[in-house]
């Protein structure tokens, strides 16, 4: 994580995956932002930039296919490393084109979502939905790095931003109490002043800690790693109950509150849990239900899905 990354990725990426050609793969709201800048950095290293069409209905097997294929007829063989720029979407899509163009290349993450800084880019989780849910398809393959500059979060939209800031409240939730309360305090400061506040930087590089710990222990999710998907059971029902029209952060935002309230029931978590997981998630201006749809609409999505307790 440094303020100081966006001009050095070229070097960054040579030191730790050595290559002859580097694919720059991004999408078409980040290329124009940042494509030039990032391959200027690659100097006189062989270098093209791929764009896939941004949102999470391209997050397809049809955008894999489009993008293999380009990075094919573009003439790059083994000895090629993916770069993914972009949020969560460019990050699973290009991150399971490395773990499976010409059976496996490496890759670096450069996440410039927060949730991408955060979360979808650490733990080497790569793939793309499928009409029957999210992420059905894919592969674990660690990126050889991750590059994190705060600076790119400048021009990441509001909504983008809040919608990060679940999967940090998240962390919070299930591992560390008095990071909660530190996220909880500071929210309308972490909105406001995007990434350039120092607490942003420390918060990235917390919440990258609590996730890498976690999938340093259980990396095949046999255990342990399905703590990181507190709310998502639900939330990933949620996200094909309304065609993808919540970002993931908000419909998770939702089923954290659900699955707090479901815990608290159960028995498993402490009385007052559900309600300050409300409190934060409201505080950060994400939504916390869904009033449009029933328990049993969101208990069938939820069977078809794979993070699922029905399923
Ligand atoms: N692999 C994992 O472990 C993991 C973990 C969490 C989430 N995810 C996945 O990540 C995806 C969501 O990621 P996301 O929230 O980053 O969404 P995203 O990739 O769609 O990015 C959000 C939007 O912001 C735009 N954008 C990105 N960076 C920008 C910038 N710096 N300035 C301006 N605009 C910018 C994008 O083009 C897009 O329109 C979901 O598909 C989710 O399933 C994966
Ligand atoms: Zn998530």
């Amino acid at each position: 994580v440094g303020d100081d990354l966006i001009e050095r990725l070229g070097q960054l990426t040579a030191s730790v995956a050595a290559a002859h050609s580097f694919a720059i793969v991004t999408d078409s709201n980040v290329g124009p932002l940042y494509g030039e800048r990032v391959l200027s950095s690659f100097a006189d290293r062989r270098v093209r930039l791929f764009t896939i069409p941004a949102g999470e209905a391209n997050k397809s097997v049809a955008t894999w296919t489009e993008l293999t294929d380009s990075i094919l007829a573009a003439g790059f063989g083994r000895d090629s490393v993916i770069v993914a720029l972009g949020g969560g979407i460019v990050g699973d899509v290009a991150g399971f084109a490395a773990a499976t163009f010409m059976r496996g290349i490496p890759y670096v993450q450069v996440p410039t979502t927060l949730m991408a800084m955060v979360d979808s880019s650490i733990g080497g989780k790569t793939g793309v939905n499928a009409p029957a849910g999210k992420n059905l398809i894919g592969a674990f393959h660690q990126p050889a790095a991750v590059f994190t500059d705060p600076r790119f979060l400048g021009t990441l939209p509001d909504r983008e931003l809040r919608a990060g800031l679940a999967e940090v409240i998240k962390h919070g939730a299930i591992a560390d109490a008095g990071y909660f309360s530190a996220v909880r305090n500071n929210l309308p400061e972490l909105i406001a002043s995007r990434g350039a506040a120092p607490m942003m930087r420390e918060v990235i590089a917390r919440s990258i800690e609590i996730k890498a710990n976690v999938v340093a222990r259980d990396e095949r999710e046999t255990g342990l790693r399905k703590i990181l998907n507190f709310g998502h059971t639900i939330g990933h029902a949620i996200e094909a109950l309304v065609n993808y029209e919540l970002l993931h952060g908000e419909a998770i935002s939702i089923g954290m509150c659900a699955e707090a309230r479901i815990a608290e029931r159960a028995g498993i978590a402490a009385p007052g849990t559900a309600d300050a997981v409300r409190d934060a998630l409201t505080l950060a201006g994400l939504p916390t239900e869904l009033p449009r749809f029933s328990g049993p609409d969101i208990l069938n999505a939820a069977a078809s899905q794979k993070k699922s307790w029905v399923g």
